[in-house]
């Protein structure tokens, strides 16, 4: 048995909070009856619709790694048209990408139809590291690069601890190559996170993403996940 809220997130259909605020509103079924009581447990069989869609209680779940190419949007359906990681992805089934890389970022991007993953993944708190190489402009000094790794403000928000290193910097052209790796998943956090300190991100590349790294997959590239991987995800997110 599994709470009606937490059931429709694991499958997927959206987030345990908006479940929750769908069951308040009268918006779930549960065997053809409304339930509006948080916290109702549900069984195996129980035919589960939420605002009118039937969901599918015995779907098989699939994992995907992408090297996610430049030009091409982190959503499953794009109001402008333009190509979206999912359509990449050579598959009957409704997946969607766990968290966002922006439109001019490349690299690891998980796809999947497993919302509870994904869920735990996405959480705010998320303890699962993720790596990016970052090209910036100008030279970043050793004082910024120790401002990075304790937290810098953005926004509303301090970000948390990260590991950061230069790894190169070109005094002709002016830019520098950092890898910083964060736990947390703030929109443009690492964009974000530069310009609080005057430097311009000019190129962005997610090379790892928990256990996953991007070995033998070319920008563009995806291959399914092994159930070991899955499992090991599944362990970061609890640690
Ligand atoms: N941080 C960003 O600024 N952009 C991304 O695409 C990912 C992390």
């Amino acid at each position: 048995m599994e709470r009606l809220q937490k059931k429709i997130a694991n499958l997927g259909y959206c987030s345990r909070r908006k479940a929750e605020e769908l069951i308040i509103n009268g918006e779930v079924l549960v065997n053809g009856e409304v339930v509006t009581k948080l916290g109702t447990t549900v069984n195996p069989g129980d035919i589960i619709t939420v605002e009118g869609n039937i969901l599918d209680n015995t779907k098989s779940y699939e994992y995907y790694l992408l090297n996610k190419p430049k030009g091409v949007v982190t959503t499953t359906n794009d109001e402008k048209g333009r190509k979206t990681v999912v359509d990449i992805i050579d598959t009957k089934t409704r997946i969607y990408p766990v968290g966002r890389l922006d439109y001019d970022t490349t690299g690891a991007l998980i796809l999947t139809n497993d919302g509870k993953l994904a869920n735990l993944l996405m959480r705010p708190d998320s303890l699962v590291d993720k790596t990016y190489i970052v090209k910036v402009k100008g030279l970043v000094t050793i004082p910024d690069l120790q401002k990075l790794r304790k937290g810098v403000v953005i926004g509303d928000i301090t970000t948390k601890r990260a590991k950061v290193k230069l790894k190169s910097f070109d005094k002709k052209k002016n830019t520098s190559i950092v890898e910083i790796t964060i736990h947390e998943g703030k929109n443009h956090q690492i964009k974000k996170m530069f310009s609080s300190l005057g430097y311009e991100v000019i190129k962005l590349r997610r090379e790892k993403y928990g256990n996953l790294d991007l070995k033998s997959l070319l920008v563009g590239e995806y291959r399914p996940l092994s159930i070991k991987e899955v499992k090991i995800l599944y362990s970061l997110c609890k640690k």
